[in-house]
């Protein structure tokens, strides 16, 4: 097995070559899933690209043996669950996580639903579906499809709150409250009746009234890139090019959002600018690798790109994908080591997918 610590110092440029030869070696047996999110130097090895939905999907789609995940811990797990027990989904640094997905873990989500039983009793007409954001880890995947729950995306949340809102009538999102509550609200939802649920406080730090009166408990979490775009970097931007366009992603603050002309996912955000006609200028509200390269792409067609925060927001545990550990990664694969293989256990694998599937038909 190869050492990481002889990949530790090696030049960008020599891992380039590292991985470009190992690439050619493995051939079709191993695939590169990018996310948008991810730095320039690993984004050009990707064979396929998308936002997690799209990820999602691919891996479900691709043969390979091996499922090489230059994205974050969350997307590595889906990536093994939607394949077959003969592939195997890798994750190049173990370290690459999402503080947003680690808000909220099993034990508090199970107290929640505790509390939320107790406090809203078997009256039909209060009964909660857990809709789990695909930023989470497998066993919230899992306890919701153990509960008639679901999983949704940033590209398709509008349609799972349909799904579940003629089912029961009301809903535990999390663990993002910005995408909840945007979504609620896109639904015709009332701010009133989305309420924070706090899971350091006991009941949610909420009254029995209020947890009754919600039509949606919005999980007490969020991204930390996304929390800093400010209403205000709009404002700015709108004074000095009252031509331009904004755009964002719906894990921005309600005021972003209710500020930007455009709300979408990764790829959305994307497309949007990609199709927009020349010479037209955006303020993007999403992470920093995506702006600076989509900027680069559509600069040839005279169309201006910018960053809506004055501070660099990266998501710096995607950013731990780097090439040193990529070529480690595939060099050991060459030599027919696996490493930082991601496994779900099969019993939460069988839960998790069932959430999984039931969000793939509805969207
Ligand atoms: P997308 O599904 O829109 O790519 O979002 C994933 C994510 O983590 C955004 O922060
Ligand atoms: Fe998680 Fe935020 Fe990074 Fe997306 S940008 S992967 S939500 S930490």
């Amino acid at each position: 097995m190869r050492d990481f610590e002889d990949y530790r110092e090696l030049s960008d440029e020599a891992c380039q070559e590292l991985i470009n030869a190992a690439r050619k070696q493995l051939g079709s047996r191993a695939v590169l899933l990018c996310h948008h999110y991810q730095r320039a130097d690993v984004y050009q090895h990707a064979d396929l690209t998308g936002d997690s939905l799209k990820l999602s999907r691919l891996a479900s789609q691709t043969d390979a043996e091996y499922i090489v995940f230059c994205g974050v811990h969350f997307m590595a797990e889906v990536a093994d669950m939607m394949t077959k027990p003969n592939q195997t989904a890798i994750l190049p640094d173990l370290a690459a996580g999402c503080s947003m997905a680690d808000m909220a873990n099993l034990t508090k989500v199970e107290r929640c639903w505790r509390e939320l039983t107790a406090a809203l009793g078997e009256d039909p007409a209060n009964q909660v579906t857990p809709i789990t954001y695909i930023n989470s880890a497998a066993d919230l995947k899992a306890f919701c499809g153990d509960r008639g729950g679901i999983v949704c995306t940033s590209s398709n949340a509008p349609v799972i709150l349909d799904w579940a809102l003629v089912r029961r009538p009301k809903i535990l999102f999390f663990p993002d409250q910005h995408l909840g509550r945007w979504t609620g609200h896109q639904r015709g939802i009332p701010l009133d009746e989305m309420v924070v649920w706090d899971p350091d406080q006991p009941r949610g730090g909420l009254t029995q009234e209020q947890i009754r009166n919600a039509k949606i408990l919005l999980w007490k979490g969020h991204c930390s890139v996304h929390q800093m775009f400010q209403p205000s970097h709009i404002a700015a931007f709108r004074a000095k090019h009252p031509e331009g366009k904004v755009i964002s992603h719906p894990e921005c603050s309600f005021e972003v959002c209710a500020a930007s002309d455009y709300i979408g996912s990764t790829e959305y955000i994307v497309k949007i600018i990609k199709e927009a006609p020349a010479g037209t200028r955006w303020l993007v509200g999403t992470e920093l690798n995506l702006v600076e390269r989509l900027a680069r792409e559509v600069a040839p067609e005279g169309k201006i790109v910018q960053f809506m925060s004055p501070t660099v927001c990266m998501c710096s545990t995607m950013q731990r994908i780097d090439p040193q550990h990529l070529a480690w990664t595939l060099e050991n694969l060459v030599d027919g080591n696996v490493v930082n293989a991601i496994r779900v256990p099969e019993k939460e694998t069988a839960s998790a997918r069932l959430a999984m599937e039931r969000m793939l038909e509805v969207s």
